[in-house]
């Protein structure tokens, strides 16, 4: 895309001119935006750049590796990956109220991207992969303009009172035009497709207390759940679909015993902007072969349930 292309050399040598010799440090999320933002300071400013990659113990399974895997092979940059998941999952101990888990992880974020920051000497500047859509505030995930549904948080979202100045290469594209910049990056097609995932993680997919043992459930649960959409070539024409590990435990039977596990629920939407949401209408069969698949092979699960609410009423994260 020879547009894009042209692009790129501009940011490049409008972020020349913004930063100077300065430092500069950016969250890195493994999401499309961070990611495309990183690379393309990485491209401008080189080592002057510093990527900080929270771990809040809430990713996926192998999550942090694959993220830190793809940019140590693909992009030679400063990437300081902080496994903070033992801060993050010790201060939402015993914590089940949604709006108090998301301001939790949202506080501990800042306070964990700080203390990173105030170790590389002589940083000026925080890069940001804000999109014209958050500029001009047309596309709010958190509900109508006057009821907060839920607290936002994301690598975005650092306050300005760190007194760092805001780089923000990506302010006046689309989503898909990041995508484009981010193909035009060599960014791989399996980080630029990849569904939506919220900040606060897996700790909203897990109503109620999040203990070790549900989190590890709940990823080994979805990574089935995922590896199953893939098989039956359906990733690309959902928006987003994960599984939940809901805080309860049913009866059922294995083999001449009796069993008594966690029940999950499995969740698929199409949506073009995340504002509104249809359930995706899987197969019979689809739906039969991973409930199947997930209790023979996920220990500790014995029911899956599949969640048909669309947004709304439902919102698409449980939490
Ligand atoms: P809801 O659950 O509000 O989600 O229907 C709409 C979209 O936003 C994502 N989401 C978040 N993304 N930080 C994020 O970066 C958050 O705190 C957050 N909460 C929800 C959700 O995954 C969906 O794509």
């Amino acid at each position: 895309d020879w547009t894009m292309g042209a692009y790129r050399e501009e940011m490049i040598e409008k972020i020349r001119a913004q930063v100077g010799d300065k430092k500069v440090i950016c969250a890195l999320s493994g999401g499309v935006d961070s990611s495309v933002t990183g690379i393309l300071l990485h491209e401008a400013i080189g080592d002057q750049l510093t990527c900080v990659f929270v771990d809040h113990g809430l990713l996926r399974l192998g999550e942090a590796e694959q993220v830190v895997k793809m940019f140590r092979e693909n992009y030679n940059l400063n990437l300081i990956h902080a496994d903070e998941s033992a801060l993050f999952l010790g201060q939402l101990e015993g914590v089940s109220d949604p709006e108090v888990k998301r301001k939790t992880i949202g506080r501990l974020f800042i306070e964990v991207f700080q203390k990173y920051a105030n170790e590389i000497e002589g940083a000026e500047f925080l890069a940001q992969g804000t999109l014209y859509p958050d500029v001009i505030e047309s596309v709010s995930f958190s509900g109508g303009p006057s009821v907060t549904i839920k607290s936002h948080h994301n690598v975005g979202g650092l306050p300005e009172k760190m007194g760092l100045k805001l780089v923000e290469p990506l302010r006046e594209l689309f989503k898909d035009e990041v995508r484009a910049l981010g193909r035009e990056l060599g960014l791989p097609q399996s980080f630029i497709g990849r569904h939506p995932f919220p900040g606060p993680g897996l700790a909203i997919r897990c109503p109620g207390e999040i203990t070790g043992e549900k989190l590890d459930i709940l990823r080994r649960a979805d990574a089935v759940y995922i590896d199953q959409i893939r098989k039956h070539g359906l990733y690309d024409e959902i928006w987003q679909a994960f599984a939940a590990i809901l805080p309860m435990r049913t009866v059922g039977v294995m083999g001449d015993g009796r069993t008594y596990d966690y029940a999950l629920a499995l969740r698929a939407v199409t949506s073009v902007d995340g504002m509104t949401a249809d359930y995706y209408p899987f197969s019979h069969d689809f739906l039969s072969e991973t409930a199947t698949r997930i209790i023979n092979e996920v220990k500790g699960v014995n029911r899956v349930f599949y969640d048909c609410t669309s947004k709304p009423p439902g919102t698409i994260e449980l939490e």
